[in-house]
């Protein structure tokens, strides 16, 4: 009798579906005949950002009415179809925020095939995207690394040739001082193609990095300090969030030095009056952000917040491309050198932005160990 008390107690059956369907990483929803929700687990709360509470017995179109290809995604399952359906699209919350998600529409039937409701499954796919992303994106940089390097050489050759023959000319016509002004002229542009070249070359060449122990709280108080009289004249307030606890990271200083006063100086830029700069750090505790191969590495993360004005959806895909700008004067490198700095320390960096509101850049780097 003992026994079969101790077993009884360890019994999975004490366990109800509705905890285990409760503590499943995907969201599930339940929708009944009328397509109100019947049920709505943790994961779901946590994607769409609404609670179980605000959600039940309320119809799936009131819930999800940001997201119309959901909609017609459950019209599948529903009579007379009562089909299975997937499809990939955006959660977008009250605040603007969108999560990719990946969701199977269910049709849920009797024994005699009646129609009872649906089940929906959600899966969060952000992380999948970004990491597709930062895939395409590397090709199409070592693509363009390898295009700009064979233009600049074929650039640089005429180039000199143009330089010396101005040289050779100014040396020439030494007694007739008005005709110099446009020797000097030839020699200073061809000085600053010459510059822009060696850009794009700086740009397509890895950087030689010197990789040490670093406290990454150094660098940031570098950075803020060098920073600091970009924000005078606003009403700009800083804010460290700052992990006392945190590892020193593998890296080069001067190089994430680079980083992130590029990443703050674009913050600084993007609150045009008023704003707070948010940098937070923190070791990593999501192990779902990376694919395999990044062994039995630690992360950090830093977090460069700002109440700017954000960034359009449509230059989302393009900021890390080398000339992408969209201010006055831009030279668009600050983000393509930030990435490639970033990628050479094995490390990753993400954006997450809300038009009106603000931006976050987010970037990784490893521990030393
Ligand atoms: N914090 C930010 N807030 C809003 N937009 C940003 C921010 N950082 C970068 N951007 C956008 O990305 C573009 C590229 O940035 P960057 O590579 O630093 O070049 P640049 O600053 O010279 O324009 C910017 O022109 C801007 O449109
Ligand atoms: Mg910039």
């Amino acid at each position: 009798m003992k026994v079969l008390n101790s077993l009884k107690k360890r019994s999975p059956s004490q366990i109800s579906w509705e905890q285990i369907i409760n503590h499943l990483e995907d969201g599930v929803v339940n929708l009944d005949q009328d397509g109100k929700i019947a049920f709505f687990n943790e994961a779901a709360e946590v994607l769409s950002e609404i609670s179980s509470a605000q959600a039940l017995r309320q119809p799936l179109n009131q819930i999800f009415k940001r997201e119309p290809w959901l909609i017609d995604l459950v019209k599948k399952t529903c009579p007379p179809r009562q089909e299975s359906a997937r499809g990939e699209g955006d959660l977008i919350t009250r605040w603007g925020r969108k999560t990719p998600v990946s969701v199977t529409a269910s049709p849920l039937q009797d024994r005699h095939g009646h129609f009872l409701g649906t089940i929906l499954l959600l899966r969060d796919i952000k992380h999948q995207k970004e990491l597709e992303e930062d895939l395409k994106r590397a090709d199409r940089l070592v693509m363009m690394g390898t295009l700009s390097a064979g233009l600049a050489h074929e650039i640089r050759n005429p180039l000199g040739g143009i330089k010396g023959a101005a040289q050779l000319l100014r040396r020439s016509i030494d007694e007739h001082p008005s005709l110099r002004e446009y020797t000097d002229i030839m020699i200073r542009e061809v000085d600053r193609v010459n510059q822009l070249i060696e850009q794009l070359l700086d740009l397509s060449r890895p950087p030689r990095l010197t990789l040490a122990p670093v406290n990454i709280h150094e660098i940031l108080e570098d950075v803020l300090l060098l920073e600091g009289q970009a924000v005078a004249g606003k009403e700009i307030s800083v804010r460290k969030k700052f992990d006392p606890s945190l590892p020193p990271i593998r890296g080069d200083r001067a190089q994430l030095t680079q980083v992130f006063l590029n990443l703050t100086k674009n913050a600084f830029q993007a609150m045009e009056r008023t704003g707070t700069l948010t940098i937070t750090t923190r070791l990593e505790t999501d192990y779902h952000v990376r694919d395999q191969g990044s062994g039995r590495s630690r992360f950090i993360w830093v977090d460069v917040a700002d109440e700017g004005a954000g960034i359009a959806e449509e230059d989302l895909p393009h900021i890390f491309s080398p000339y992408f700008t969209t201010k006055n004067g831009g030279t668009g490198l600050g983000l393509a050198i930030c990435y490639r700095i970033i990628k050479e320390h094995g490390g990753l960096i993400r954006v997450e932005s809300i038009p009106g509101k603000g931006t976050n850049f987010k970037v990784s780097l490893v521990v030393a160990d």
